[in-house]
């Protein structure tokens, strides 16, 4: 009986390759493909796989919940991965992982395997994942790996492998450089985009229209949320409705990528502690950041905004090295989950050329309080009540200002 291994099989060379390798050492290999929205043929891929050797392969769905279990569930946190990146490839590869070891489970074995380079996130993302679900599970991660490392240095290795062993190649092997593509975005990196000073062509993009050729029409639309969730978008300008999760995720990417939103051009700093060039598109996750944080604005106390704002970077950072199933990322979400409670409402945006406009926001939870903002209005205000609150906040400032002055240390600051 030969032993079992599942591959997570994206269809491209390395994988394909891998999947033949595998079956040449001797394994029984059963491909898993994971739909998480992107732009592929998997009829084709899965034929891909049979040809490269695959005895069985799994094509799993897993849009929907990819969208309600780990995108909006990342939104609520507004974890975004030094200040610029919304995760859009490090919150796949959980999700991945994780099918791929109930899959594992299904066909009774504990080996898994992935095409991960050993330079990168996705290794660590995927690994702790598997080891979390699957406590003694055999990792191959050939990239890793003597026997594979000795037999493949690059590419040109790979392609004479694939041609040696009839694997079909894909045309789209040509492209300078490579993507990773999921309902959330599409990541762009490595060939010609390594020269950090390198201005991509237009024609590399392709779910956002560049600002400049986006309509010459503003575009108003309502974010509706449901307990930090989103849960209805309504298009004014055109008069369209859209609810569902998916259905209006997939709505939201549409109309900022016809509109030009959601391009980033960025250098990020890997786990590993290499830089990387990326160049990314989020048409749906750059709006919904803005509109789920200002909707926060109104509906939340201000010192848990600011804890949420200390929290953010640190859950960003977590995800983005592969931590998303760790228990610090549990007690930190049980706080965020507390924290969405109120916020539900809506929130008013215009979208135009690559921006996106707050025009205003409304909760039937709001705490902002009119009389109490309002300049014209006491209420309930006592301003005089300001005097000794600001006395007391500026002892200190009186005794170093008398200090200074005694000291004369004075000049010196000036
Ligand atoms: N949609 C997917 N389904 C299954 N496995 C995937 C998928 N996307 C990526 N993977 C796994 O993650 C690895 C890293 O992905 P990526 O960096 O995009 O490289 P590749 O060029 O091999 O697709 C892949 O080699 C594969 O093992
Ligand atoms: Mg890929």
């Amino acid at each position: 009986m030969k032993e079992k291994v599942v591959l997570a099989y994206s269809g491209g060379l390395d994988t394909s390759v891998m999947l033949k390798w595998l079956v040449n050492k001797g394994y029984n290999v059963i491909a898993f493909i994971a739909d998480v929205g992107q732009d592929d043929d998997f009829n084709k891929i899965n034929e891909k796989a049979i040809m490269s050797g695959a005895s069985k392969v799994y094509v799993e769905d897993l849009k929907k919940e990819f969208v309600e279990k780990y995108i909006f569930e990342m939104f609520k946190t507004n974890a975004i991965y030094e200040s610029k990146y919304l995760l859009g490839t490090a919150i796949a590869r959980p999700i991945i992982a994780k099918k791929q070891v109930d899959i594992a489970l299904k066909e009774n074995t504990k080996i898994l395997a992935h095409g991960c380079t050993g330079k990168g996130n996705d290794q660590v993302r995927f690994e702790l994942t598997w080891m979390k679900f699957l406590p003694d599970v055999k990792i191959i991660s050939p990239w890793k790996e003597d026997d594979w490392l000795s037999e493949f240095k690059g590419r040109k290795d790979l392609i004479n492998y694939a041609k040696k062993e009839k694997i079909p190649i894909d045309v789209s092997l040509k492209k300078p450089y490579s993507t990773d593509e999921n309902l959330l975005h599409i990541s762009y990196e490595s060939g010609i985009l390594e020269n950090t000073s390198f201005k991509p062509n237009e024609n590399m993009f392709k779910l956002t229209k560049s600002p400049k050729n986006a309509p010459d029409k503003e575009i108003e639309i309502i974010i509706e949320f449901t307990r930090g969730i989103p849960s209805k978008i309504i298009n004014k300008t055109e008069n369209i409705e859209i609810k569902g999760s998916l259905n209006l995720f997939n709505y939201l990417n549409k109309v900022a990528g016809e509109n030009g939103i959601g391009r980033i051009d960025i250098v990020e700093n890997r786990f590993v502690g290499i830089k990387s060039r990326g160049v990314y598109e989020t048409p749906a996750g750059t709006i919904l950041y803005k509109a789920h944080q200002d909707l926060e604005s109104i509906t939340l106390d201000k010192d848990v905004i600011h804890l949420k704002e200390h929290f953010a970077p640190i859950i960003a950072k977590l995800i983005y090295n592969g931590f998303w199933f760790s228990p610090e990322m549990e007690m930190l979400m049980s706080a965020i989950n507390k924290s969405q409670e109120n916020v539900t409402g809506e929130v008013y945006l215009t979208l135009y050329k690559g921006n996106i406009i707050v025009n205003g926001r409304k909760s039937k939870y709001s705490l902002y309080n009119e009389d109490l903002s309002s300049m014209d209005i006491e209420g309930g205000y006592n301003q005089k009540d300001a005097a000794g609150f600001i006395k007391i906040t500026g002892l200190k400032y009186k005794n170093l200002g008398a200090k200074n002055e005694t000291m004369g240390t004075k000049l010196q600051v000036e």
